[in-house]
């Protein structure tokens, strides 16, 4: 029924490899490591995946990394996210990936880094799926533990094409980070920035003017303040926009009330991505299904929401 939407030919710019931890892998890791886990089974797992707000599952989302200890595990989990990408004619991606989440557990750099791109350069090969890497700041975290990480980082500059910003948005600002995201500027690298998701438009404008972001990731908000419409529309800033993230969240109550057809309309540069597919209950064709679904999305809409896609990419 939604083989047209699976053919569309498509880029993915805002996915969190750890988000793609499906609960049958996240219990064959923790089996491998000889990690007890909290749940009894899969099915067990799955049911906790009820959120109220963004912080419910993130709590969640760091206890499930927990199991990703090896440069395998990380491989694995890259891989898992690959074939997905190649099933539904992803042909491009962008992931993130949160280094903190895994260094403060004792996990070193160079194993979590190394894991994933082996998968990515593997995926280049062998599926011949294209990536450009994003290295993801905790913004729960300070401003010194990100230069920290930026350090880390920095001896394999030439894996990332660019740095960005998640997990808890409301009291953590993007101005929290602007001096860290200048570093990285200087060293060449891109920036993005999860902004407008539940933080309010004012984020948005400082993700743009102080992180000087190329894209903003989610900012469902923006249609709440009509300046900053017009600048988005008028410079053509791509958002990488998750319905099914966006409604399991309650960020909107019901998918009948997303607004990303209405932005798609006004001019907005909106796409189609999938977040944390395993908790959310769907990667990226699932989430065009449900606008075709719950919005009345045409074909013709659903072409330009995957072109877009397409011409939003950084590499
Ligand atoms: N980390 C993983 N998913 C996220 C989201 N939707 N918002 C903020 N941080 C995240
Ligand atoms: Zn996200």
């Amino acid at each position: 029924m939604y083989d047209w939407l699976n053919a569309l030919p498509k880029a993915e710019l805002h996915l969190h490899l750890e988000g793609s931890l499906e609960p049958e892998l996240l219990f064959a890791l923790a089996e491998r490591n000889k990690i007890a886990l909290p749940w009894n089974n899969v099915e067990a797992l799955r049911s906790a995946y009820a959120f109220n707000n963004l912080q419910e599952f993130l709590d969640l989302y760091y206890a499930g990394a927990d199991v990703l200890r090896t440069e395998q595990d990380f491989y694995d989990l890259t891989w898992a996210y690959l074939l997905k990408c190649k099933a539904q004619n992803v042909i491009h991606t962008e992931p993130f990936f949160d280094p903190q989440t895994h260094t403060d557990r004792g996990i070193p750099f160079e194993v979590v880094l190394r894991g994933i791109k082996q998968a990515l350069v593997d995926g280049e090969k062998q599926l011949g799926i294209s990536h450009g890497l994003i290295l993801s700041f905790l913004r729960h975290l300070s401003e010194e533990e990100a230069f920290k990480t930026l350090e880390q980082a920095m001896p394999f500059r030439d894996a990332f094409i660019a740095v960005g910003l998640d997990s808890s948005e409301m009291g953590h600002p993007p101005r929290k980070f602007q001096r860290v995201f200048d570093k990285a500027r200087s060293e060449g690298l891109l920036t993005v920035a999860h902004a407008g998701e539940e933080g309010p438009p004012e984020y948005i404008w400082e993700a743009l003017d102080l992180l000087k972001i190329e894209r903003i990731d989610h900012g469902v908000r923006a249609i709440e303040d009509e300046r900053l419409m017009q600048r988005i529309i008028d410079e053509q800033i791509p958002l990488t926009v998750c319905p099914l993230s966006n409604t399991k969240l309650c960020v909107f109550d019901d998918m009948r009330q997303h607004n990303i057809l209405q932005m798609l309309e006004r001019g907005v540069k909106v796409t189609v991505n999938s977040d944390d597919p395993a908790y959310f209950g769907g990667y990226v064709t699932e989430n065009f299904a449900a606008l075709y679904d719950s919005l009345g999305m045409t074909q013709e809409q659903a072409k330009r929401l995957a072109q877009n896609s397409l011409d939003a990419r950084l590499v």
